[in-house]
Protein backbone atom coordinates (compact mmCIF):
# COMPACT_ATOMS: atom_id res chain seq x y z
CA UNK A 1 0.00 0.00 0.00
CA UNK A 2 0.92 3.77 -0.43
CA UNK A 3 2.79 5.46 2.44
CA UNK A 4 0.04 7.22 4.70
CA UNK A 5 -2.82 4.82 3.57
CA UNK A 6 -1.48 1.69 5.77
CA UNK A 7 -3.18 1.04 9.10
CA UNK A 8 -0.78 1.98 12.03
CA UNK A 9 1.21 -0.96 13.40
CA UNK A 10 -0.87 -2.15 16.50
CA UNK A 11 1.36 -3.53 19.63
CA UNK A 12 -0.41 -5.66 22.11
CA UNK A 13 2.27 -4.01 24.99
CA UNK A 14 3.01 -0.23 24.99
CA UNK A 15 4.82 1.99 27.70
CA UNK A 16 3.64 5.61 27.77
CA UNK A 17 6.25 8.04 29.87
CA UNK A 18 6.55 11.74 28.68
CA UNK A 19 9.98 11.18 27.96
CA UNK A 20 11.11 8.76 24.90
CA UNK A 21 14.10 6.68 25.61
CA UNK A 22 16.22 8.33 22.99
CA UNK A 23 17.42 12.05 22.72
CA UNK A 24 18.69 13.76 19.59
CA UNK A 25 22.07 13.86 18.64
CA UNK A 26 23.80 16.33 16.11
CA UNK A 27 26.29 14.53 13.79
CA UNK A 28 29.55 13.16 15.41
CA UNK A 29 28.30 13.98 18.93
CA UNK A 30 29.03 11.37 21.37
CA UNK A 31 26.58 8.46 21.34
CA UNK A 32 25.53 9.40 18.21
CA UNK A 33 25.11 5.83 15.95
CA UNK A 34 24.70 7.86 12.66
CA UNK A 35 20.72 7.49 13.47
CA UNK A 36 20.22 11.26 15.07
CA UNK A 37 19.31 9.20 18.04
CA UNK A 38 20.97 7.95 21.23
CA UNK A 39 19.66 5.85 24.04
CA UNK A 40 18.86 8.45 26.94
CA UNK A 41 20.41 7.67 30.33
CA UNK A 42 17.74 7.82 33.02
CA UNK A 43 16.18 5.46 35.40
CA UNK A 44 13.42 4.94 33.61
CA UNK A 45 15.26 3.94 30.76
CA UNK A 46 17.33 1.70 31.77
CA UNK A 47 14.25 0.06 33.79
CA UNK A 48 12.16 -0.49 31.13
CA UNK A 49 14.39 -1.01 27.98
CA UNK A 50 15.84 -4.04 28.78
CA UNK A 51 12.01 -5.49 28.66
CA UNK A 52 11.54 -3.66 25.65
CA UNK A 53 14.02 -4.92 23.45
CA UNK A 54 12.81 -8.53 24.48
CA UNK A 55 8.88 -7.83 23.62
CA UNK A 56 7.66 -6.88 20.63
CA UNK A 57 5.87 -3.78 22.53
CA UNK A 58 5.87 0.18 21.63
CA UNK A 59 7.30 3.07 23.46
CA UNK A 60 4.87 6.49 23.33
CA UNK A 61 6.71 9.59 24.61
CA UNK A 62 8.25 13.05 23.38
CA UNK A 63 10.91 13.06 21.71
CA UNK A 64 12.73 15.92 23.37
CA UNK A 65 12.38 18.68 20.31
CA UNK A 66 9.63 21.02 20.68
CA UNK A 67 7.34 21.82 17.62
CA UNK A 68 8.97 18.68 16.14
CA UNK A 69 6.50 15.88 14.43
CA UNK A 70 8.44 12.57 14.05
CA UNK A 71 7.03 9.98 12.70
CA UNK A 72 7.25 6.35 14.80
CA UNK A 73 10.60 4.95 14.13
CA UNK A 74 12.69 2.34 15.15
CA UNK A 75 16.02 2.27 17.89
CA UNK A 76 18.36 -0.11 19.36
CA UNK A 77 15.79 -2.51 18.89
CA UNK A 78 12.33 -0.32 20.63
CA UNK A 79 9.93 0.60 18.54
CA UNK A 80 9.04 4.69 19.51
CA UNK A 81 6.16 6.28 18.46
CA UNK A 82 6.61 9.85 19.18
CA UNK A 83 4.39 12.65 20.56
CA UNK A 84 4.77 15.95 19.46
CA UNK A 85 4.74 19.17 22.05
CA UNK A 86 4.75 22.76 20.96
CA UNK A 87 6.84 25.13 23.04
CA UNK A 88 3.49 26.56 25.06
CA UNK A 89 3.16 23.22 25.72
CA UNK A 90 6.58 22.37 26.52
CA UNK A 91 6.12 25.54 28.58
CA UNK A 92 2.72 24.66 30.14
CA UNK A 93 2.78 21.33 30.18
CA UNK A 94 6.13 19.96 30.79
CA UNK A 95 7.63 22.80 33.45
CA UNK A 96 4.94 24.10 34.07
CA UNK A 97 2.02 21.95 35.59
CA UNK A 98 4.65 19.02 35.70
CA UNK A 99 7.62 20.74 37.57
CA UNK A 100 6.42 23.51 38.76
CA UNK A 101 3.19 22.22 39.94
CA UNK A 102 3.09 18.27 40.37
CA UNK A 103 6.77 18.14 41.55
CA UNK A 104 7.03 20.40 44.22
CA UNK A 105 3.47 19.46 45.54
CA UNK A 106 4.93 15.59 45.84
CA UNK A 107 7.99 16.18 47.23
CA UNK A 108 6.92 17.80 50.61
CA UNK A 109 6.60 21.56 49.44
CA UNK A 110 10.37 21.82 49.87
CA UNK A 111 10.06 24.47 46.91
CA UNK A 112 6.49 26.09 47.25
CA UNK A 113 4.18 24.81 44.11
CA UNK A 114 2.72 27.22 41.78
CA UNK A 115 -0.73 26.49 40.83
CA UNK A 116 -2.26 28.12 37.13
CA UNK A 117 -5.32 27.18 35.64
CA UNK A 118 -3.79 27.55 32.53
CA UNK A 119 -1.37 25.07 33.31
CA UNK A 120 -3.51 22.97 34.66
CA UNK A 121 -5.70 23.25 31.18
CA UNK A 122 -2.33 22.25 29.24
CA UNK A 123 -1.88 19.63 31.42
CA UNK A 124 -5.26 17.53 30.55
CA UNK A 125 -5.21 18.45 26.50
CA UNK A 126 -1.31 16.84 26.35
CA UNK A 127 -2.23 14.12 28.73
CA UNK A 128 -5.15 13.49 25.98
CA UNK A 129 -2.38 13.76 23.12
CA UNK A 130 -0.47 10.74 25.04
CA UNK A 131 -3.85 9.08 25.24
CA UNK A 132 -4.62 9.25 21.59
CA UNK A 133 -1.51 7.72 20.51
CA UNK A 134 -1.75 4.97 22.52
CA UNK A 135 -5.57 4.42 21.46
CA UNK A 136 -4.36 4.30 17.71
CA UNK A 137 -1.43 2.02 18.05
CA UNK A 138 -2.95 -0.67 20.80
CA UNK A 139 -3.82 -3.83 19.89
CA UNK A 140 -7.38 -5.22 21.16
CA UNK A 141 -6.89 -6.64 24.56
CA UNK A 142 -3.22 -4.70 24.72
CA UNK A 143 -1.20 -4.50 27.93
CA UNK A 144 -0.43 0.04 28.56
CA UNK A 145 1.74 0.54 31.34
CA UNK A 146 1.75 4.17 31.64
CA UNK A 147 4.64 5.81 33.33
CA UNK A 148 4.79 9.18 36.29
CA UNK A 149 3.37 12.26 37.34
CA UNK A 150 3.35 13.89 34.03
CA UNK A 151 0.80 11.19 32.92
CA UNK A 152 -1.34 11.07 35.58
CA UNK A 153 -4.96 11.21 33.68
CA UNK A 154 -4.04 9.05 31.19
CA UNK A 155 -5.18 5.72 32.99
CA UNK A 156 -8.58 7.38 32.73
CA UNK A 157 -8.54 8.56 29.39
CA UNK A 158 -7.67 5.25 28.27
CA UNK A 159 -10.04 3.07 29.87
CA UNK A 160 -13.42 5.63 28.82
CA UNK A 161 -11.48 5.37 24.85
CA UNK A 162 -10.66 1.37 24.84
CA UNK A 163 -12.64 -0.37 27.95
CA UNK A 164 -10.28 -3.86 26.80
CA UNK A 165 -7.13 -2.32 27.47
CA UNK A 166 -5.49 -3.82 30.69
CA UNK A 167 -3.42 -0.36 32.39
CA UNK A 168 -1.11 -0.35 34.87
CA UNK A 169 0.37 3.32 36.29
CA UNK A 170 3.46 3.69 38.08
CA UNK A 171 4.46 6.51 40.15
CA UNK A 172 8.12 6.97 40.54
CA UNK A 173 8.06 9.73 42.61
CA UNK A 174 6.64 9.71 45.89
CA UNK A 175 2.72 10.46 46.58
CA UNK A 176 2.32 12.87 48.82
CA UNK A 177 -0.05 12.48 52.03
CA UNK A 178 -3.63 14.02 51.76
CA UNK A 179 -3.08 17.02 54.06
CA UNK A 180 -0.33 18.36 51.47
CA UNK A 181 -2.41 16.44 48.28
CA UNK A 182 -4.91 18.42 49.19
CA UNK A 183 -3.82 22.27 48.51
CA UNK A 184 -4.00 21.11 44.54
CA UNK A 185 -7.01 22.63 43.20
CA UNK A 186 -7.50 19.78 40.54
CA UNK A 187 -6.57 16.74 43.07
CA UNK A 188 -10.44 14.91 42.37
CA UNK A 189 -9.47 15.24 38.65
CA UNK A 190 -6.18 13.53 39.24
CA UNK A 191 -6.99 11.12 41.43
CA UNK A 192 -10.16 9.46 39.04
CA UNK A 193 -7.34 9.97 36.13
CA UNK A 194 -5.10 7.08 38.54
CA UNK A 195 -8.61 5.52 39.17
CA UNK A 196 -8.67 4.59 35.48
CA UNK A 197 -5.57 2.02 35.95
CA UNK A 198 -6.55 -1.49 36.79
CA UNK A 199 -3.33 -1.45 39.04
CA UNK A 200 -1.36 1.75 40.48
CA UNK A 201 1.89 1.29 41.80
CA UNK A 202 4.05 3.03 43.79
CA UNK A 203 7.58 2.71 45.18
CA UNK A 204 6.79 2.85 49.05
CA UNK A 205 4.17 1.58 50.43
CA UNK A 206 3.63 4.95 52.44
CA UNK A 207 2.73 5.98 49.18
CA UNK A 208 0.50 3.73 48.30
CA UNK A 209 -1.25 4.33 51.44
CA UNK A 210 -1.31 8.14 50.92
CA UNK A 211 -2.95 7.37 47.33
CA UNK A 212 -5.44 5.46 49.12
CA UNK A 213 -6.65 7.97 51.89
CA UNK A 214 -6.72 10.55 49.06
CA UNK A 215 -9.10 8.52 47.18
CA UNK A 216 -10.77 8.08 49.80
CA UNK A 217 -11.27 11.80 51.19
CA UNK A 218 -11.66 13.28 47.80
CA UNK A 219 -13.49 10.56 45.55
CA UNK A 220 -15.51 9.23 48.11
CA UNK A 221 -13.75 5.88 47.51
CA UNK A 222 -14.56 2.60 49.20
CA UNK A 223 -11.06 1.22 50.06
CA UNK A 224 -10.68 -2.26 51.23
CA UNK A 225 -6.79 -3.76 51.48
CA UNK A 226 -5.42 -2.60 48.26
CA UNK A 227 -8.20 -2.58 46.43
CA UNK A 228 -10.30 0.97 45.75
CA UNK A 229 -13.54 2.06 44.10
CA UNK A 230 -16.41 4.25 43.17
CA UNK A 231 -19.67 3.34 43.03
CA UNK A 232 -21.52 4.88 40.14
CA UNK A 233 -24.93 6.20 39.90
CA UNK A 234 -26.83 2.85 39.71
CA UNK A 235 -24.99 1.64 43.00
CA UNK A 236 -22.63 -0.29 40.86
CA UNK A 237 -19.27 -0.51 41.10
CA UNK A 238 -17.59 -0.25 37.89
CA UNK A 239 -14.24 -0.82 38.05
CA UNK A 240 -11.88 -1.71 40.86
CA UNK A 241 -8.23 -0.20 40.73
CA UNK A 242 -5.40 -1.92 43.23
CA UNK A 243 -2.93 0.06 45.04
CA UNK A 244 0.68 -1.40 46.00
CA UNK A 245 4.35 -0.98 46.32
CA UNK A 246 6.84 -2.05 43.76
CA UNK A 247 9.97 -0.60 44.53
CA UNK A 248 12.34 0.09 41.14
CA UNK A 249 16.01 -1.15 41.04
CA UNK A 250 18.72 -0.84 38.54
CA UNK A 251 20.39 -3.36 35.56
CA UNK A 252 22.60 -5.16 38.54
CA UNK A 253 24.47 -7.09 35.91
CA UNK A 254 25.28 -4.44 34.06
CA UNK A 255 26.88 -1.87 37.21
CA UNK A 256 28.37 -5.14 38.37
CA UNK A 257 30.05 -6.16 35.55
CA UNK A 258 31.45 -2.69 34.50
CA UNK A 259 32.68 -2.51 38.29
CA UNK A 260 35.09 -5.58 37.39
CA UNK A 261 36.48 -4.23 34.21
CA UNK A 262 39.84 -3.64 34.07
CA UNK A 263 39.74 -0.49 32.40
CA UNK A 264 37.12 1.20 35.00
CA UNK A 265 39.15 0.10 37.99
CA UNK A 266 41.80 2.06 36.43
CA UNK A 267 39.68 5.07 35.85
CA UNK A 268 39.02 4.70 39.55
CA UNK A 269 42.66 5.03 40.65
CA UNK A 270 43.04 7.76 38.16
CA UNK A 271 40.71 9.82 40.14
CA UNK A 272 42.11 9.23 43.32
CA UNK A 273 45.39 10.02 41.84
CA UNK A 274 44.21 13.33 40.16
CA UNK A 275 42.64 14.13 43.41
CA UNK A 276 46.10 14.53 45.19
CA UNK A 277 45.22 10.75 46.76
CA UNK A 278 43.06 11.83 49.42
CA UNK A 279 42.80 9.64 52.55
CA UNK A 280 38.73 9.90 52.27
CA UNK A 281 37.13 10.65 48.93
CA UNK A 282 33.41 11.62 49.59
CA UNK A 283 30.97 11.59 46.78
CA UNK A 284 27.48 13.21 45.82
CA UNK A 285 25.51 12.42 42.47
CA UNK A 286 22.61 14.18 42.01
CA UNK A 287 20.35 15.84 38.81
CA UNK A 288 20.46 19.46 40.58
CA UNK A 289 17.39 19.63 42.12
CA UNK A 290 16.01 20.88 45.52
CA UNK A 291 14.83 17.64 46.64
CA UNK A 292 18.31 15.89 46.43
CA UNK A 293 19.51 18.11 49.85
CA UNK A 294 23.00 19.15 48.22
CA UNK A 295 22.70 22.29 50.33
CA UNK A 296 22.58 20.25 53.62
CA UNK A 297 25.29 18.14 52.57
CA UNK A 298 27.46 20.89 51.46
CA UNK A 299 26.69 22.97 55.01
CA UNK A 300 27.37 19.48 56.85
CA UNK A 301 30.61 19.55 54.89
CA UNK A 302 31.87 22.95 55.57
CA UNK A 303 30.93 22.35 59.30
CA UNK A 304 33.50 19.83 59.43
CA UNK A 305 36.19 21.67 57.95
CA UNK A 306 35.65 24.35 59.57
CA UNK A 307 35.78 22.60 62.82
CA UNK A 308 38.75 20.88 61.83
CA UNK A 309 37.50 17.24 61.90
CA UNK A 310 38.02 17.07 58.00
CA UNK A 311 41.25 18.73 57.06
CA UNK A 312 41.26 19.46 52.61
CA UNK A 313 44.61 18.03 52.90
CA UNK A 314 43.13 14.44 53.65
CA UNK A 315 39.49 14.39 52.48
CA UNK A 316 37.80 15.89 48.87
CA UNK A 317 34.38 16.19 48.13
CA UNK A 318 32.83 15.19 44.67
CA UNK A 319 29.47 16.59 43.63
CA UNK A 320 28.50 15.89 40.33
CA UNK A 321 25.34 17.65 39.81
CA UNK A 322 24.08 16.86 36.45
CA UNK A 323 21.94 19.82 34.61
CA UNK A 324 18.47 19.50 34.77
CA UNK A 325 14.70 21.59 34.24
CA UNK A 326 17.15 24.88 33.93
CA UNK A 327 14.20 26.85 32.61
CA UNK A 328 12.26 26.17 35.56
CA UNK A 329 12.70 29.38 38.18
CA UNK A 330 13.56 27.22 41.47
CA UNK A 331 16.13 25.29 39.26
CA UNK A 332 17.63 28.59 38.45
CA UNK A 333 17.69 29.60 42.05
CA UNK A 334 19.36 26.65 43.02
CA UNK A 335 22.22 26.31 40.93
CA UNK A 336 23.40 29.83 41.71
CA UNK A 337 22.97 29.17 45.39
CA UNK A 338 24.99 25.65 45.40
CA UNK A 339 27.69 27.32 43.16
CA UNK A 340 27.84 30.82 44.56
CA UNK A 341 28.02 28.06 48.34
CA UNK A 342 30.42 25.54 46.73
CA UNK A 343 32.65 28.77 45.45
CA UNK A 344 32.53 30.07 48.98
CA UNK A 345 33.70 26.45 50.74
CA UNK A 346 36.73 26.68 47.88
CA UNK A 347 37.55 29.57 48.62
CA UNK A 348 37.88 29.49 51.83
CA UNK A 349 39.48 25.69 52.49
CA UNK A 350 41.33 25.52 49.17
CA UNK A 351 44.90 25.36 48.87
CA UNK A 352 46.82 25.09 45.72
CA UNK A 353 47.71 21.82 45.61
CA UNK A 354 43.78 20.36 47.37
CA UNK A 355 40.71 21.04 46.60
CA UNK A 356 37.82 20.61 49.18
CA UNK A 357 34.93 20.43 46.34
CA UNK A 358 35.42 19.24 42.99
CA UNK A 359 31.68 20.57 41.57
CA UNK A 360 30.92 19.37 38.26
CA UNK A 361 27.79 20.60 36.23
CA UNK A 362 27.42 17.99 33.48
CA UNK A 363 26.49 14.20 32.84
CA UNK A 364 28.62 11.06 32.59
CA UNK A 365 28.28 8.12 30.94
CA UNK A 366 27.77 4.89 33.18
CA UNK A 367 31.03 4.13 32.63
CA UNK A 368 32.76 7.33 34.48
CA UNK A 369 29.92 6.82 36.76
CA UNK A 370 30.79 3.29 38.03
CA UNK A 371 34.69 4.62 38.17
CA UNK A 372 33.35 7.20 40.43
CA UNK A 373 31.60 4.83 43.02
CA UNK A 374 34.69 2.73 42.90
CA UNK A 375 36.77 5.88 43.70
CA UNK A 376 34.76 7.24 46.57
CA UNK A 377 35.03 5.98 50.11
CA UNK A 378 31.94 7.57 51.59
CA UNK A 379 28.86 8.01 49.35
CA UNK A 380 26.86 10.85 50.29
CA UNK A 381 22.63 10.61 49.50
CA UNK A 382 20.99 12.80 51.68
CA UNK A 383 17.70 13.63 49.42
CA UNK A 384 15.18 15.76 51.53
CA UNK A 385 12.19 13.77 49.71
CA UNK A 386 13.10 10.76 46.69
CA UNK A 387 10.85 8.29 45.23
CA UNK A 388 13.57 6.26 45.43
CA UNK A 389 17.45 7.32 44.45
CA UNK A 390 18.53 4.53 42.10
CA UNK A 391 21.93 6.41 42.64
CA UNK A 392 22.32 4.48 46.20
CA UNK A 393 21.83 1.28 44.72
CA UNK A 394 24.18 1.78 41.88
CA UNK A 395 26.93 2.82 44.36
CA UNK A 396 26.35 -0.50 46.65
CA UNK A 397 26.32 -2.71 43.23
CA UNK A 398 29.78 -0.97 42.11
CA UNK A 399 31.48 -2.02 45.62
CA UNK A 400 32.17 -5.66 44.69
CA UNK A 401 34.79 -5.31 47.57
CA UNK A 402 32.37 -4.71 49.91
CA UNK A 403 34.13 -1.92 51.44
CA UNK A 404 33.20 2.19 51.21
CA UNK A 405 30.13 3.45 53.16
CA UNK A 406 27.07 4.90 52.14
CA UNK A 407 25.06 7.93 53.94
CA UNK A 408 21.56 7.97 53.41
CA UNK A 409 18.40 9.94 53.96
CA UNK A 410 15.40 8.23 55.92
CA UNK A 411 13.28 10.05 52.98
CA UNK A 412 14.73 8.32 49.75
CA UNK A 413 12.89 5.51 48.73
CA UNK A 414 15.65 3.18 48.94
CA UNK A 415 16.04 3.33 53.10
CA UNK A 416 13.72 0.78 52.27
CA UNK A 417 15.79 -1.77 51.25
CA UNK A 418 18.95 -0.36 52.23
CA UNK A 419 18.43 -1.09 56.13
CA UNK A 420 22.38 -0.93 56.66
CA UNK A 421 23.27 2.00 54.92
CA UNK A 422 23.49 4.81 57.58
CA UNK A 423 20.46 6.07 57.60
CA UNK A 424 19.89 9.72 58.78
CA UNK A 425 17.57 13.04 58.97
CA UNK A 426 19.33 15.41 56.53
CA UNK A 427 17.61 18.06 58.44
CA UNK A 428 19.78 17.50 61.45
CA UNK A 429 22.51 18.95 60.39
CA UNK A 430 24.61 17.44 64.06
CA UNK A 431 23.55 14.43 63.10
CA UNK A 432 24.19 14.88 59.25
CA UNK A 433 27.98 15.40 60.48
CA UNK A 434 28.01 12.90 63.00
CA UNK A 435 26.89 10.23 60.42
CA UNK A 436 29.14 11.25 57.76
CA UNK A 437 32.16 11.20 60.39
CA UNK A 438 31.05 8.04 61.30
CA UNK A 439 31.47 6.64 57.52
CA UNK A 440 34.69 8.47 57.67
CA UNK A 441 36.17 6.73 60.18
CA UNK A 442 34.38 3.35 59.76
CA UNK A 443 36.10 0.15 60.81
CA UNK A 444 36.55 -2.22 57.23
CA UNK A 445 34.94 -4.91 59.29
CA UNK A 446 31.63 -3.13 59.85
CA UNK A 447 32.20 -1.54 56.65
CA UNK A 448 31.91 -5.30 55.24
CA UNK A 449 29.27 -6.44 57.07
CA UNK A 450 26.98 -3.63 56.05
CA UNK A 451 27.81 -3.77 52.48
CA UNK A 452 27.47 -7.35 52.11
CA UNK A 453 24.19 -7.28 53.66
CA UNK A 454 22.96 -4.34 51.73
CA UNK A 455 24.88 -6.25 47.91
CA UNK A 456 22.49 -9.01 48.73
CA UNK A 457 19.50 -6.99 48.99
CA UNK A 458 20.37 -5.38 45.57
CA UNK A 459 21.76 -8.40 43.78
CA UNK A 460 18.57 -10.27 44.28
CA UNK A 461 16.02 -7.60 43.65
CA UNK A 462 16.77 -5.95 40.21
CA UNK A 463 15.17 -3.85 38.10
CA UNK A 464 13.60 -7.51 35.70
CA UNK A 465 12.12 -8.52 39.02
CA UNK A 466 10.44 -4.84 39.48
CA UNK A 467 8.70 -5.29 35.89
CA UNK A 468 8.23 -8.99 36.40
CA UNK A 469 6.45 -8.17 39.32
CA UNK A 470 4.19 -5.15 38.37
CA UNK A 471 2.90 -6.92 35.03
CA UNK A 472 2.32 -10.23 36.80
CA UNK A 473 0.61 -7.89 39.25
CA UNK A 474 -1.45 -6.26 36.81
CA UNK A 475 -2.48 -9.53 34.96
CA UNK A 476 -3.51 -11.38 37.91
CA UNK A 477 -7.74 -11.34 37.63
CA UNK A 478 -9.16 -8.94 40.05
CA UNK A 479 -11.37 -10.97 42.18
CA UNK A 480 -14.52 -8.87 43.09
CA UNK A 481 -15.51 -8.34 46.44
CA UNK A 482 -18.49 -6.23 46.87
CA UNK A 483 -19.60 -6.75 50.47
C1 LIG B 1 12.67 11.87 37.66
C2 LIG B 1 11.27 11.58 37.15
C3 LIG B 1 11.27 11.19 35.68
C4 LIG B 1 12.05 12.23 34.89
C5 LIG B 1 13.45 12.39 35.44
C6 LIG B 1 14.29 13.45 34.70
O1 LIG B 1 13.39 10.70 37.76
O2 LIG B 1 10.67 10.56 37.93
O3 LIG B 1 9.96 11.10 35.19
O4 LIG B 1 12.10 11.87 33.53
O5 LIG B 1 13.35 12.77 36.80
O6 LIG B 1 13.62 14.66 34.63
P1 LIG B 1 13.21 15.32 33.24
O7 LIG B 1 12.31 16.46 33.62
O8 LIG B 1 14.49 15.80 32.62
O9 LIG B 1 12.53 14.29 32.39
Amino acid sequence: APRGHRSPTKYDFMVVSNRLPVDRTAPGESGDDGSGWRRSPGGLVTALAPMMTKTDGAWVGWHGAPDETVKPFSHGGMDLVPVQLSTDDVELYYEGFSNATLWPLYHDVIAPPEFHRTWWDAYRKVNQRFADAVVHHADHGATVWVQDYQLQLVPRLLREARPDLRIGFFNHIPFPPPEIFAQLPWRKAIIDGLMGADLVGFQRPSDAGNFMRSARRFLGASVKQQQVHVKGHDGKITHIARAQAFPISIDVAHINELAHKPEIIERARQIRQDLGNPKTVLLGVDRLDYTKGIRHRLKAFEELLNEGKLAVTDATLIQVASPSRERVEQYRLLREEIEGTVGHINGTYDTIQNTAVRYLHHSYPVEEMVALYLAADVMLVTALRDGMNLVAKEYVTARKDNDGALVLSEFAGAADQLKQALLMNPHDIDGLKDTIMHAVNMSPREAARRMRAMRKQILEHDVDHWSADFLAALNEKVVRDDS
